[in-house]
């Protein structure tokens, strides 16, 4: 399976954001992952739509996907804006969006692909009826709001048992995306669970090494 690292820019430098970009770009990220917190749903403020437009003359260049994480309530409302400014994921919480199925036609139909994401206590049940409509299941293996924050062990049975669900559905085409806390340490064991697209903020901006070096240090532990 053809691994895809998607780069946290929550955990990037924002005085130099388009530079960082274009860095994991250069150093191979196949995402950009965008996190989208509104104080409320999560209990921390960040970006919006604004940074999406911004980083879409990037990824137009260097073909990397912004994959935006909407941990917000009420995301039907501005759904339509991060489309309009050229996300290419939009990944909703299936703890707010009490007409998901609904959510989810509507991202798409604005032309993006759909996500939905699921805290680390939510069951994988909830995903069961939504799993054929959608392109992307996101499991946060630490709770939302934050970088830097460990992984909850457990998620990797959870992982599994999602990618269980998924070949049993044969829906090969869904990505199914880790959040939080992945380092190149956990990153093989969480792959061999079953995921197929890696979340990393504090593991890839850092000071300890250049993002280049970070992205390759996540290469070498997936290829072990
Ligand atoms: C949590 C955020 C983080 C972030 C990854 O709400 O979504 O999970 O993307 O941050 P690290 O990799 O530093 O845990
Ligand atoms: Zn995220």
């Amino acid at each position: 399976m053809n691994i895809k690292l998607a780069p946290s820019i929550i955990a990037a430098d924002f005085s130099i954001l388009g530079e960082q970009v274009r860095a994991v770009a250069t150093a191979g990220a196949e995402h950009i992952h965008i996190d989208v917190m509104d104080g409320h749903f999560v209990p921390n403020i960040t970006i919006g739509p604004l940074i999406v437009a911004a980083l879409r003359p990037i990824a137009d260049q260097t073909g990397v996907v912004l994959d935006v994480h909407l941990m917000i309530e009420n995301s039907e409302l501005i759904i339509p804006s991060f489309a309009e400014a050229g996300a290419d994921i939009i990944t909703v919480h299936v703890e707010v969006c009490p007409h998901l199925h609904r959510t989810v036609h509507q991202i798409k139909e604005l032309g993006a692909r759909a996500g939905v994401c699921l805290n680390p206590s939510t069951p994988l049940s909830s995903l069961v009826e939504i799993l054929p409509y959608i392109d992307l299941a996101l499991i946060m293996s630490v709770n939302p709001g934050f970088g830097g924050q460990s992984y909850i062990a457990n998620s990797t049975d959870k992982i599994a048992r999602l990618r269980e669900m998924i070949d049993l559905l044969n829906l090969p085409n869904i990505d199914l995306e880790v959040d939080g806390g992945i380092k190149p340490s956990n990153a093989f064991e969480i792959v061999t669970a079953g995921a197929s697209v890696l979340v990393a903020g504090t593991s890839i901006f850092n000071q300890h090494a250049s993002v280049a070096k970070n992205i390759a240090a996540f290469r070498q532990a997936i290829a072990a």
